[in-house]
């Protein structure tokens, strides 16, 4: 597995780890400010998973690293994955996700050649095929539009995976998921950054009018989907991935600082709201069709939004210190930049 030291990464791993003891998983991380191996202490110890300091987009490290554990697929993670971090500096976005998720295809190739015998599983997002209006949903057979810096080169590397499918037979499988949440996101998303925001008495930074929309999925839910398409998937197949579940932002924080509020006591959070300058190029609507995935695998979600944002909260309230580890220099840097004159 490639990022799994990211958000959706350690949430993956620890739940496939325990759940097969007869493979072998190697967590393949450059650990990037977004990567961090406390997340994974539960399963460091198990014989069955084993950690490499690699960048993807080193060729020759890769191809030592595949060669070494004879491996035999891929769950490709590894990416930048924020968008206000594409808009301020695109050139990281393109390298990791393109140039890098080339570089693992090159890899795959190869191997199949060698071995006949590789799946390479590409996440990735429903920001690919852009914004829509107030009605409709993207199916896997829509257009791909992209908007950010970030949702351009997610396009491409998905690009790259089909091309290597069609052109070189290689086993592919993609997945484009909604907006996750859930534990060990990186404060810089919306719902880990309001919480830590109310936490700290912080105003609560809403985009222009607040009413965008996003589809919301407990990460839970997307591994168990990660786990069914990775091994019962159809080879060269697309599978949406999304909660049935539109909220607009403004809406969400509304319920964090409720939620925060009953938790916690204390004055009302909702007067930390604070409408700010909006991102430019801001997606309006995001809304997943999942019914290929649930026809064909027979997911769904199991998680409403009020159970997985009261879990979420509660992590992050119970690990404080988690939190307080994201916010180095380096953060406070991104924050200013990012928030102030806003
Ligand atoms: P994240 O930013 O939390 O984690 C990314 C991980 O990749 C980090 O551990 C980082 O160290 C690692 N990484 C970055 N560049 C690397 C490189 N060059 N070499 C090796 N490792 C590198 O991201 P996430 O939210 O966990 O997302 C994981 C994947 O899922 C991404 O591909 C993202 O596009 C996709 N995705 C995310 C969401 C979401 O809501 N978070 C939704 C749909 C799809
Ligand atoms: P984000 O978590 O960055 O995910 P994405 O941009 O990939 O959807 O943002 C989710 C939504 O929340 C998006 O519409 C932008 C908005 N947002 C805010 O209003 N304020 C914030 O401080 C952040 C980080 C996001």
């Amino acid at each position: 597995m490639t990022g799994g030291a990211g958000f959706i990464g350690s949430n993956l791993l620890l739940y496939l780890v325990p759940k097969y003891p007869g493979y072998l998983f190697i967590n393949v991380d450059c650990l990037t400010y977004a990567g961090n191996l406390a997340n994974l202490k539960p399963i460091e110890d198990y014989p069955n998973y084993t950690f490499e300091k690699i960048n993807i987009c080193n060729l020759l490290a890769m191809q030592d690293c595949f060669a070494r554990y004879d491996v035999n697929s891929v769950i490709h993670l590894a990416a930048e994955s924020h968008v206000d971090r594409s808009i301020t500096g695109p050139a990281e976005f393109i390298q990791t996700n393109v140039i890098g998720t080339f570089t693992l295809l090159e890899l795959a190739r190869q191997r199949a050649a060698q071995t006949g015998d590789f799946r390479f599983h590409h996440v990735s997002t429903d920001e690919v095929y852009g914004s829509l209006s107030a009605s409709g949903f993207f199916t896997e057979s829509s257009p791909y539009r992209p908007n950010s810096p970030y949702s351009a080169s997610k396009a491409s590397s998905d690009h790259l995976v089909r091309t290597y499918h069609n052109t070189y037979g290689l086993d592919v499988v993609t997945t484009n998921c909604s907006n996750n949440y859930g534990p060990y996101q990186f404060p810089e998303k919306l719902i880990p950054l309001m919480i830590r925001n109310a936490t700290a008495g912080l105003p609560l930074p809403v985009y222009g009018d607040g009413k965008h929309v996003r589809d919301w999925l407990y990460v839970e839910d997307h591994c168990r989907a990660l786990d069914l398409v990775f091994h019962s998937g159809s080879s060269g197949q697309t599978y949406n991935i999304g909660g049935h579940n539109e909220i607009e932002n403004v809406k969400i924080v509304r319920k964090i600082c409720r939620i925060m509020d009953e938790m916690l006591g204390g004055e009302p959070r909702e007067r930390l709201i604070t409408f700010v300058t909006d991102r430019p190029g801001h997606d309006r609507r995001y809304a997943i069709d999942a019914s290929h995935i649930q026809e064909e695998l027979g997911w769904k979600p199991s998680f409403t939004f009020e159970e997985g944002l009261r879990r979420t909260v509660k992590w992050y309230l119970d690990n404080e210190d988690w939190m307080e580890n994201c916010i180095t220099g380096q953060y406070l840097q991104y924050y200013e930049k990012m928030y102030s004159n806003r």
